[in-house]
């Protein structure tokens, strides 16, 4: 009973402290980008997220029985709850809807560097606009964070391609419709599975082995004129991924993209372009992912609305500001620690931590008898700027004595002035 659920955390002071300077920017860059923050709750109807495609996700699922005998079922992901959101005042939104948001999701996971059974998971959608400027402008919220964390271009790549390069491959062999979903989560597991495994969960989607020869060696691809000559210069496609490059450097954010064509996504829904980025060591799961999903709404009985965002967990990337030396070493945030010398000055330093909080600073008042030694250590752990000390001499003329504690003057100031 001492230790909590296999692979959820607890945050102590010190990393809530971090928790909420990361949180800080991932807010920042959301609203610097015209973002509006929502939330839902964690608690879900399980068929909220029953997809059949097979994926990852759906067989992670929390799901159990509430007290009333309803299906129910922890959020793995954000973005069903944003859809049923979208889609019970569809039609009184005004659009593009641009929203985030920082919900706690839940997955069985197997539990690994950077992948846990719960993590934050920073969500930043756009609904109701279907050009690839929605999707630049995703890219440009994400490359702000970045920068906002102290990373660069030299440690992180975002990977991007299309759904829509598999669509056209697919599409020339005739699978289409309801296999597709399917293939692509399929494709997304390539280097996760043995090769066999693959192959056999693909031929059951009707892909003979020549099919998923010419696959493999689409997915290969990692610049625009191989995927030209590959899929034709008309191709949907290429156009797609030429203007999102281009509208990347008018962003001025090209050095942080680039193409590749063996990102697929895991979840069903993707339709467009997709995007994950990755440490460019190599050496963590994705930071993040995202993409277009244009039809979500149908497979929830609604009607569709274009929609593109992406998700970013809390978790891989401290391990890469960790790697990097990049996590910022954060006080307490408490500014002034008020102490009594003597039990009989008690009430004064009461008051004095009123007046001083009421000014809006905010203080630690001392609450037993402690000697100055043990003060002065107290506020230097925790990273206070001053030590406001009652003391009788000082106190019956009306003052009391502040220590700053970056340049260790000392001052009397009148209660009065405080
Ligand atoms: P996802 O790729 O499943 O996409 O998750 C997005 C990100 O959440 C991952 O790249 C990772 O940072 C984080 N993440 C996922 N699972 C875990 C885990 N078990 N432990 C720690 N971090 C994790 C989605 O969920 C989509 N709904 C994202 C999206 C939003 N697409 C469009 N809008």
């Amino acid at each position: 009973m001492a230790q909590g659920v296999r692979g959820t955390r607890d945050f102590y002071p010190e990393d809530m402290r971090l928790r909420n300077w990361l949180f800080d920017r991932f807010r920042s860059a959301a609203r610097e980008h015209g973002f509006e923050e929502y939330d839902a709750p964690v608690l879900e109807h399980e068929d909220l997220y029953t997809r059949k495609q097979g994926e990852e996700i759906t067989q992670q699922l929390y799901g159990f029985e509430d007290k009333g005998g309803r299906r129910v079922a922890l959020r793995p992901e954000m973005t069903p709850s944003l859809a049923r959101m979208v889609m019970a005042r569809a039609g009184a939104l005004p659009t593009p809807i641009k929203w985030f948001s920082i919900p706690q999701c839940w997955r069985y996971e197997r539990t690994q560097r950077g992948r846990g059974r719960e993590h934050y998971q920073w969500n930043v959608d756009i609904w109701g606009a279907d050009g690839v400027e929605a999707d630049a402008e995703l890219l440009s919220v994400l490359v702000s964070f970045f920068r906002s964390v102290g990373l660069t271009s030299d440690d992180l790549s975002i990977r991007v391609s299309s759904r829509k390069v598999l669509e056209e491959v697919l599409g020339s062999i005739g699978v289409t419709g309801e296999a597709f979903p399917a293939v692509c989560v399929i494709v997304d597991k390539m280097d996760k599975l043995p090769q066999d495994a693959i192959a056999a969960q693909l031929s059951e989607q009707g892909l003979g082995e020549d099919d998923i020869s010419s696959v493999t060696s689409v997915l290969g691809l990692s610049d625009i004129s191989q995927l030209s000559s590959a899929l034709g210069s008309d191709s949907p496609a290429v156009s797609e991924l030429t203007e999102l490059f281009q509208l990347a450097s008018a962003y001025g954010i090209e050095e942080w993209l680039s193409l590749d064509a063996s990102v697929v996504r895991g979840l069903a829904y993707y339709t467009g372009p997709v995007f994950e980025a990755h440490d460019r060591a190599g050496e963590l799961r994705a930071v993040c992912g995202g993409g277009r999903y244009d039809r979500l709404l149908s497979t929830l009985g609604g009607k569709d609305m274009p929609a593109t965002g992406f998700g970013f967990g809390d978790m891989v990337i401290m391990e890469l500001l960790a790697d990097k030396g990049l996590v910022p070493d954060l006080p307490s945030g408490n500014e002034d620690v008020v102490m009594s010398l003597g039990e009989d000055l008690r009430h004064a330093a009461m008051s004095v931590a009123s007046k001083l909080r009421e000014s809006g600073r905010s203080v630690d008042l001392v609450l037993d008898d402690k000697r100055m030694k043990w003060a002065f250590k107290h506020a230097d752990r925790t990273g206070a700027q001053r030590l406001v000390m009652v003391m009788p001499d000082e106190w019956s003329s009306g003052n009391v004595r502040i220590k700053d504690l970056d340049t260790g003057e000392e001052s009397d100031v009148a209660f009065d002035d405080l």
